[in-house]
């Protein structure tokens, strides 16, 4: 099938290469000349891992195609993907102005009907408004043509994008005709099937059961995408909960966490304590979906209160920082990690960032590493130390925090960085290493919601 991408960011991207790798012809693009510009050049703007080499062989076999004409664009496709952002306003509320632009867009140059699906996470009843606007602007547009309009959200995660749309578990549509669903199937079916040569897997791909297809209504499958990232926010900010009272009590998180997840009605997922969600993606999404929930009169005080905790959990941090250092001020602080999660280089709305504040407000120094992130955060963050290595940024301080779980960090020769640091303290924000073997090798080891060593417990009360 013709599709058209309009939106090259990370949902963009990723959908047009792995829509082209299952065999439609796919033409893309954004209205940030400079995106388009790396893109031409056979580059990426975003680091996601497995992406380079989709784009790379569909560009080559002419299934795949950047232009930063949108005329064009829209004209190519049958159907439309929308991926543009729906970043949020001052008070929290989606920005669907880009939503907006694109349906002027389609409706200017269109020169057939289309199915224009909606792929950025959108609140309720957006697809409602898309389609008055489709029919608003063509009334008054020499453009005569019927413009079908459906939502498919995604579920992608950063670092693992092209996994999740090649082998997602559920495929969501959400559509008000026949025969936008027959379209749907038809772009998915190879998914569906898993039936495709897999960019991840040279030879098998892992054994994923076949994804589910949930057909429904545009406002249920709008919804659908806030209210799964909000719940799994909700069982992020439980976790943390859950990690304070575990100091308070001297229980042990990890375990009351292994306990809990053993229970299939809980399960185990997204139940690790730390520094919080960030990213582009859970944090705007609450903000968004409280609005949905307000503007429908609807008691939201639990959004609300997943919100307060994970705004907290730098704070419990830095807490916990200065009990250990007792002063921070003039203090060297090495910071491994700082995109807002592994296997990204994306810093948006990432604690690490928000921590490194709070050190720099503390008065306190900062030497960072972080494996693909640097470039991005010396632009929010020009004053601090960028360290070729995670040695580098242990050398001579006097405490290091773990603010990313970048899987390398696990191997980094700790008794090493023991031998470097002025004091041997760390502060695992993540939980990410063995405080056990951190122990025997003499550090200071102070996790989240992990039991402290006896003789310090004095130190802390
Ligand atoms: C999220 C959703 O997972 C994805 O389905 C949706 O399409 C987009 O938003 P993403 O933002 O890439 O994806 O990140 P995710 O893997 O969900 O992590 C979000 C944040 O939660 C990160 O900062 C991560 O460090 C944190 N997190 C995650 C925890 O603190 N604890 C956990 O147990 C899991």
């Amino acid at each position: 099938m013709r599709v058209s991408i309009l939106g090259c960011g990370h949902v963009g991207l990723v959908t047009g290469a792995c829509l082209a790798d299952i065999g439609h012809e796919v033409t893309c693009t954004d209205n940030d000349a400079a995106k388009m510009g790396i893109l031409a050049q056979g580059r990426l703007p975003i680091y996601e891992p497995g992406l380079g080499s989709v784009v790379d062989r569909n560009l080559r076999a002419q299934r795949l195609s950047f232009t930063s004409d949108a005329g064009e664009a829209v004209r190519f496709g049958d159907v439309i993907f929308i991926c543009v952002g729906t970043p949020p306003l001052p008070n929290g509320e989606a920005d669907l102005a880009a939503m907006d632009a694109t349906a002027k867009l389609i409706v200017t140059e269109a020169r057939t009907p289309k199915l224009v699906i909606e792929k950025s996470t959108v609140p309720a009843q957006t697809g409602q408004r898309l389609k008055q606007a489709l029919a608003t602007y063509a009334r008054h547009s020499i453009s005569k043509f019927s413009f079908r309009v459906a939502s498919n959200p995604e579920f992608l995660r950063e670092g693992t994008a092209v996994f999740d749309f090649l082998h997602p578990e559920r495929i969501v549509i959400g559509v008000e005709e026949e025969a936008a669903e027959i379209q749907l199937r038809k772009i998915y079916l190879p998914i569906l099937e898993q039936r495709f040569s897999c960019p991840l897997h040279e030879s098998t791909c892992p054994e994923t059961p076949a994804p589910v297809l949930l057909v429904t209504d545009i406002n249920s499958s709008e919804l659908i995408k806030h209210a799964c990232n909000t719940f799994l926010a909700l069982k992020i900010s439980y976790a943390n909960l859950l990690a304070d009272i575990c100091e308070k009590t001297s229980a042990n998180v990890d375990q009351v966490i292994e306990a809990m997840g053993l229970d299939s009605r809980i399960g185990p997922g997204f139940l690790r304590p730390g520094l919080g969600f960030g990213g582009f993606c859970l944090p705007k999404d609450i903000q968004a979906f409280t609005h949905v929930g307000e503007r429908a009169g609807v008691d939201v005080a639990l959004l609300h209160a997943i919100e307060g905790i994970n705004r907290r959990r730098v704070k419990c941090l830095m807490q916990k920082l200065h009990q250990a250092l007792w002063v921070v001020k003039h203090k060297s602080v090495a910071v491994l990690g700082l995109s807002f999660k592994p296997d990204t280089d994306d810093i948006r709305l990432a604690p690490a960032l928000e921590l490194i504040r709070q050190i720099l407000d503390a008065g306190g120094d900062v030497k960072a590493f972080d494996p693909q992130a640097m470039e991005k955060a010396k632009v929010e963050l020009p004053t601090i130390t960028y360290c070729e290595s995670a040695y580098q940024a242990a050398q001579e301080t006097e405490a290091l925090i773990v603010a990313t779980e970048w899987e390398e960090f696990q191997h980094l020769d700790w008794a090493l960085i023991r031998q470097t640091m002025s004091r041997p303290l760390i502060l695992d924000g993540r939980n990410f290493l063995q405080a056990d073997a951190m122990r025997a090798l003499g550090f200071e080891y102070y996790g989240v919601g992990r039991p402290l060593e006896e003789p310090t417990r004095e130190a802390i009360a």
